[in-house]
This record gives C-alpha cells, sequence and structure tokens, in this order.
C-alpha cells in the first residue's frame, strides 16, 4: 500500500473541530500553517494559544520520511528504543548512496554492490518494524513522497532537510535529525518551538523563461541564508495558484536555503490535479470535503501584515530568471549583463563545463518537459552544445513516463548522461574527478538547491550556479556564465545566428504517468521473524552504545576548535566519500569538523594539541584529548550547523568527547541535534565575546549545577597567560531537554521510560 487513506480520513476527521477550536482561542482568522499545526497537536484539541518563536510545542506527525544516509543512524538509534513496530508510518528511501559517474545502469549496479550491506540493513530493519521501503534506483525521497505520501494539510517530519518539498502538496515537512525521527517511530511526541509565519504574496503571472525556481531564488535573496530561521513560509496570492504543483515544490524545497522551519502552499486546483495524476482520487476527493480548512481563512489573505509576522510581495510578471551562486544560494544575479559585470569582477570562470538537471529540487515532469524544449531547439537549429549535460530523474515513475514521451531521448541525443533516480551529483557523490581536491577552477551551472563548496563533485574550485532547469539547459548549450537566452544569440553549426524561443512543456504528462516497477517494497504484517544482522568487523555499520552523561562538571576543559565563519553540517561531518560510513559512528567520526576553518590560523583541519603544543588534524587531536579524559569545546560563528539535518553532526563531536558548542548562533535542527544526543549547544550573551577566546584557553562552567530554563551559564576562559574572562551564555533547554542532558541523551530517556 503506497498511502494510508484512512490515516488521511482521521486527520481530516479531526481537523474541523481542532481548527475551530483554535480559531477561538487565538480570536483571530487563521494562516494555513496555524490550522496544520494547531490541528496536529500531541494533547488533541487546541486548549491554548502558543506564542509564535517561544513557546515549545508537542505534536503528532501523520508521517516519516527517511533517506538512506541518514536512516542508517536514525534506525540503529531505533533499534536501541525496544520496540516491535514504528508507531507512526515511516518509510526509507535509497537514495543518497549512489555515485554518478558512468550512467543510471552501471552507477546502480555499482552502488547495489559496493552498498549492499547498507541497502541490506536499512530493508531488513524495514521489514521487522513495518517500515516501507524504497529500494535504490527508486527515486529521490521528496519526489517520491510527493507522489506518493504527501497530502494537504498533513504534518510530516523526514530525517533529510528538503522534507520540507512536501509543502507544495500543502504540507507543514519538518526536516529534522535522526533523534527526532526515532523519538517519533518510538510513539512519543515531536517537540517544535511554535514557528513565526512568513507571508509571501504572489501577483503576477509566471510567463517565458522565468520558472518557479526563480521565485525561490528571489525569496532567497531577499531573505538570506538566515532570513527563514524559525520561521514556516506561507505562499499565497494569484501567483500561488497558477503555478503547477511541483512547481510548489520546488519553491518549498529551496525553503531549506533559507532556514526556514518550512514552506507550505494553500490547497488548491493545481494540488487536486496532481493528486489525481498520481493515482491518489481518494485523497483529492477526501481534501476537497474540506477545502476551506487546507487553506487560510479568506481575511488573512486580504490583510496579511496583520497575520504573519513578515509580508514578502513578488510580482511574478516583472521577474526574471536568475542565477544564485556561486558558494551560496542567495548570492543572487539576473542572467545576462550583469552577470557577465559580476563574473569579470570577481573573476568567476565564464566558461560553463557541466549544466545538470535534476534532484529533489527539479526533477519532475515538467521540469524536465521543459528543459528538453530547450535541448530540442540545439538540434532543431543546429546548435552544438558546449558543456556537457548530466540528468538524474527524481523517480521511476518520472524516469519510465519521460522515456515513454521522448524527453529522455532528446537529451540523449545531445550526448547527455543520463544517471541513476538519485542524489548523485547533488550531494558529492559525483565522479567527475580522479583527484578533486586538485581539480581546476571551473564554472558549472545546475537546477539543485545547494551550492556550497566541494557540494557537487569534491572540488573547491568548482563555482556551481544555482538556476532552473531550463535557464540550466540554455547556458548549458551556450557554454557561458552570461548568456542570457532572451536576448543574445547563438552561433550554430552553418555559422547562422539563432536565438532560443521560450521553453515549453507539460504541468502533467498528456499520456498520464506509468512505471513498470516503482521500486517500493512493502514491510512484513509480523516482522517479528526477521532477523537484523550487523556484522562486528563492518566497516560501515556498528550497533550503538549508550552515551554516558556528560554530568554538570566541566572544568579544565579545553578549546578543540574555534570556527572562522560559515560552518555548516558538511564542515561538521562532511559528506562525499564520508556517506559510506553513516552507519558507523566511530569511523565517521574521523572526519569531525575537518572543514571547519580554525580562527586562528585560517586553516581546516588544523588545531593545536594542547597537551603537545603540536598542529595535527581535528579528529585525531580531539582523540588525544578523549584519550587523556579531557573534556573540550568548540566555539564559532553565526548560524552554526546550517545546511542538513544530519544528526552524525552532534553524534561524532558527543562520541569523541566534546562537551560543548559554543557559538554566536545556531541553525535550529543543528542546535536540537546536539540537545537530543545529550551536549551543551550555548550561544554567546555578548557575540563580541567571541572574540575572546584564545587558542590555549582552559574552559571551567562555573554554574551548571544549576542548569535551568531561562537561566544563563556562566563560563570562565583561562588564557595562556593566567588571565581570565569570565563570560554568560544563553541557550534554550527547557526542563524536558535539561533531561536529556542529565541522561546522555535523549534516547537513553526514551529507554528509561520505555523501561518504567
Ligand atoms: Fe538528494 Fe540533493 Fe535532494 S542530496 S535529497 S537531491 S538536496
Amino acid at each position: 500500500m503506497a498511502f494510508d487513506i484512512e490515516m488521511i480520513k482521521q486527520v481530516y476527521a479531526s481537523m474541523s473541530e481542532r481548527v475551530d477550536a483554535a480559531r477561538k482561542i487565538t480570536g483571530k482568522p487563521l494562516t494555513l500553517a496555524e490550522k496544520i499545526l494547531y490541528s496536529h497537536l500531541w494533547d488533541g484539541t487546541p486548549t491554548k494559544a502558543f506564542s509564535r518563536g517561544k513557546d515549545y510545542v508537542d505534536f503528532a506527525p501523520d508521517r516519516i520520511a527517511c533517506q538512506d544516509a541518514t536512516a542508517q543512524m536514525a534506525l540503529l538509534q531505533f533499534m536501541q528504543a525496544g520496540k516491535a513496530k514504528v508507531a507512526v508510518p515511516t518509510t526509507v528511501h535509497c537514495d543518497h548512496l549512489i555515485q554518478a559517474k558512468s550512467g543510471a545502469f552501471e552507477d546502480l549496479k555499482h552502488a547495489n554492490s559496493t552498498s549492499s550491506e547498507v541497502f541490506n540493513f536499512l530493508e531488513s530493519v524495514s521489514n521487522k518494524y513495518g517500515i516501507g521501503f524504497w529500494k535504490p534506483g527508486a527515486g529521490i525521497i521528496h519526489q517520491v513522497v510527493l507522489e506518493n505520501y504527501a497530502f494537504p494539510g498533513g504534518m510530516m517530519i523526514g530525517t533529510d532537510s528538503h522534507t520540507v518539498n512536501a509543502g507544495g502538496l500543502g504540507m507543514v515537512a519538518i526536516g529534522v535529525g535522526g533523534a527526532d525521527a526515532v523519538d517519533v517511530m518510538a510513539g512519543m511526541a515531536w517537540e517544535l518551538k511554535f514557528p513565526k509565519l512568513i507571508g509571501v504574496k504572489l501577483t503576477g503571472k509566471l510567463s517565458g523563461w522565468t520558472a518557479p525556481k526563480d521565485v525561490i531564488l528571489k525569496v532567497a535573496e531577499i531573505l538570506t541564508v538566515k532570513g527563514g530561521t524559525g520561521a514556516i513560509v506561507e505562499y499565497f496570492g494569484p501567483g500561488a495558484t497558477a503555478m503547477s504543483c511541483t512547481g510548489k515544490g520546488t519553491i518549498c524545497n529551496m525553503g531549506a536555503e533559507i532556514g526556514a522551519t518550512t514552506s507550505t502552499f494553500g490547497y488548491d486546483e493545481s494540488m487536486e490535479r496532481y493528486l489525481r495524476a498520481t493515482d491518489r482520487e481518494d485523497v483529492a476527493n477526501e481534501a476537497n470535503k474540506i477545502k476551506e480548512y487546507l487553506t487560510a481563512d479568506p481575511e488573512v489573505y486580504a490583510n496579511p501584515e496583520l497575520y504573519f509576522d513578515q509580508v514578502i510581495e513578488i510580482n511574478l510578471s516583472e521577474l526574471g530568471p536568475l542565477l544564485n551562486g556561486p558558494f551560496t544560494p542567495d548570492l543572487s544575479t539576473p542572467v545576462g549583463k550583469e552577470m557577465a559585470e559580476k563574473a569579470a569582477a570577481h573573476d568567476w570562470p565564464m566558461q560553463v563545463e557541466w549544466g545538470l538537471i535534476g534532484s529533489c529540487t527539479n526533477s519532475s515532469y515538467e521540469d524536465l518537459s521543459r528543459a528538453a524544449s530547450i535541448a530540442q531547439q540545439a538540434l532543431d537549429k543546429g546548435l552544438k552544445t558546449k558543456a556537457e549535460f548530466g540528468i538524474n530523474p527524481g523517480s521511476e515513475q518520472v524516469r519510465y513516463t519521460a522515456e515513454r514521451d521522448g524527453i529522455l531521448a532528446v537529451f540523449e541525443k545531445l550526448d547527455a548522461k543520463i544517471f541513476t533516480n538519485a542524489c548523485g551529483p547533488c550531494i558529492g557523490q559525483w565522479a567527475r574527478y580522479s583527484d578533486p581536491k586538485n581539480a581546476p577552477k571551473n564554472s558549472i551551472v545546475h537546477s539543485f538547491n545547494r551550492n556550497f563548496a566541494k557540494r557537487a563533485d569534491g572540488n573547491p574550485n568548482t563555482h556551481a550556479f544555482v538556476a532552473s532547469p531550463e535557464i540550466t539547459a540554455a547556458i548549458a548549450i551556450a557554454g557561458r556564465l552570461d548568456f542570457n537566452p532572451m536576448t543574445d544569440t547563438l552561433i550554430n553549426e552553418n555559422g547562422e545566428e539563432v536565438m532560443l524561443d521560450e521553453p515549453t512543456g507539460w504541468e502533467l504528462p498528456p499520456k498520464g504517468f506509468e512505471v513498470k516497477d516503482n521500486g517500493y517494497l512493502a514491510p512484513k504484517e509480523d516482522g517479528s521473524d526477521v532477523i537484523v544482522s550487523v556484522d562486528e568487523n563492518s566497516e560501515r555499520l556498528q550497533l550503538l552504545a549508550p552515551f554516558e552523561p556528560i554530568g554538570n562538571s566541566i572544568k579544565n576543559a579545553k578549546l578543540l576548535i574555534k570556527a572562522f565563519g560559515k560552518c555548516t553540517t558538511d564542515h561538521i561531518s562532511m559528506a562525499g566519500p564520508w556517506l559510506r560510513f553513516r552507519g558507523h559512528l566511530d569511523n565517521i567520526a574521523n572526519n569531525t569538523l575537518i572543514g571547519a576553518v580554525n580562527a586562528f590560523n585560517q586553516k581546516t583541519n588544523f588545531v593545536k594539541n594542547q597537551l603537545t603544543g603540536e598542529y595535527d588534524a581535528v579528529p585525531a587531536v580531539q582523540r588525544a584529548y578523549k584519550a587523556a579524559g579531557i573534556k573540550t569545546v568548540v566555539v564559532g560563528d553565526h548560524n552554526y550547523g546550517e545546511g542538513s539535518s544530519r544528526e552524525h553532526a552532534a553524534m561524532q563531536p558527543r562520541f569523541l568527547g566534546v562537551a560543548a558548542v559554543i557559538v554566536k548562533s545556531f541553525a535550529r535542527i543543528h542546535e536540537t541535534n546536539l540537545k537530543k544526543q545529550g551536549m551543551l549547544g550555548l550561544t554567546f550573551a555578548n557575540e563580541a565575546d567571541y572574540d575572546l577566546i584564545q587558542e590555549d584557553d582552559t574552559i571551567n562552567f562555573l554554574d551548571l549545577n544549576e542548569f535551568a530554563p531561562d537561566k544563563q551559564l556562566t563560563v570562565e576562559f583561562v588564557h595562556a597567560d593566567g588571565s581570565k574572562d569570565v563570560i554568560k551564555l544563553n541557550h534554550t533547554y527547557n526542563q524536558a531537554q535539561i533531561e536529556w542532558f542529565n541522561e546522555g541523551s535523549a534516547l537513553n530517556l526514551i529507554k528509561v521510560q520505555n523501561a518504567k
């Protein structure tokens, strides 16, 4: 069974009563986000109004989705919880561990042989605990979820930051760490700080070369990578309803790039069309019965500034195509002249070497058909493409249908590589170079979401620009970063000047979706006899042991690293080749913080070991402190831990003996992950105190025995010359989270509670 209509009916049955109660309690009309949040309270019908950005609230999500890289640790943790079955419908999707190199057939074969141990583990755990399993090649988690599980008005969590993609089908879908997912799988509530609300009013209509991707590229420019932190972004207005459901998915998907908790759209006809096209007539029929509950109250969209914390308005008729990058998704430049000027000023390579289309962001049938309409023109007009093309379809259903309809053949005629229906080049799983570290400076354009250094191919010199699939196709054909398809001509094989016409495509396949084997394996009804085995000598998988509590006496701790500038989860726990160790904590811990820049020497993976005075790799130095029984502290800058939801970024430092992370500010998911693992995630009360931290510091927590909600902590930094700075630190721990710290981790606490 692909989705559970009975579960959806239950959600809808209680929605009206809960939303009506919330409206009464708050005394105002409700946004869609509030309707979904208030109708998914753990305690049922709302009895009090919550303060946005302040109150921690317990929720009861309807679904969980996990991808293969994060599922390993999540399921290893779930196995520790002592349950027979997951408490909430859950699926596992094998999409991250598949390298893109030669093309789908070869690459999938290679993945199935190199990662068989992990895939078999995930399949058997899924089978045992009642989890739906999507095998390698079935598709990218978020596209598969949109096609099969997302439903208007639902709440979902997923162990991947782009879980937010399901907002395109009117959900509140939120990326969480594996530890949060484990709580919900184990039948516990899921806690979230009640988000703030940002309204984005879309007026006008997309046309010509402008695509839904440009909407979110524009929003990223306006809000920056931090602007959505702690907020749900709700899109509305005529421009929103005129857009396809998968286009809405693209916009919600990249909400992760502005740090938003999630993004969503109200139920409309595009969603109904999509539900019917993806074989979910019954969901559409049920949704139609409670339509008014699946979008905001009319007063909200009429006077948004009264009901949202922030309102942005974008006129789609005036929006043009954008290229965002390099190295950050919020650096936005209109295609053409402005890009030419910026690229020259910043020495960005003008020649474009690859155009990559796909990823969970832009791999729908509509995306592929519109990009193919541009590619077809290269064939028709005698243009030789200057850059190489790589395509990764979002799901087997999309791939099969696109192949049937001749869309993939168009790209193949341009010698495109059709990669597996998987993440591939989007997550550093692109075997582009034999030695990426020493690879040349170059530019690529892709329709993905992230473009941090090394993200696609491991080459720090690759300048990756994010664009819509249609602009990616046009720029790949032209081979120039400053190409503007609306004004510029290209010279074809006959020496003639030709222009590319505007893209065309289909929102949904005119002949309907089709697929032979969608790659889904249903779990056994009773999995009690399924044996999950993990080889003790495995390099890839390791059963977990519970963490010992850190305790409330942290004295004579050492500074491990003072990270300078951006420190994302990729810097803390790098992806790429390390993905293979996601299920083996000891092995993957050897990449801990190797991407973080040491503020004292501006180098990566080169920190002072205070015990020897020598400089060494971060994991080696940390292991030396651990061996000596010394606790350590990591110091960081703003938005520390932005990027993905991977709890490895918290578990690895925890495993190696880091006691506290002290930063100017945190990305939400990472802060929660640190708490879940029983660590201290703290922020400077006075940001400037970051500058006081010195390389040889010894650190004493002075009042950790009084750790309590809303109470600052005091920490003494003793410098090498004997002088001291005593500083105040803020934290956001509530009482329950302090219990996690006291027990050693959230999972330890679940076990204690289970045992009672
Ligand atoms: Fe995969 Fe990239 Fe999306 S890693 S889930 S395609 S963000």
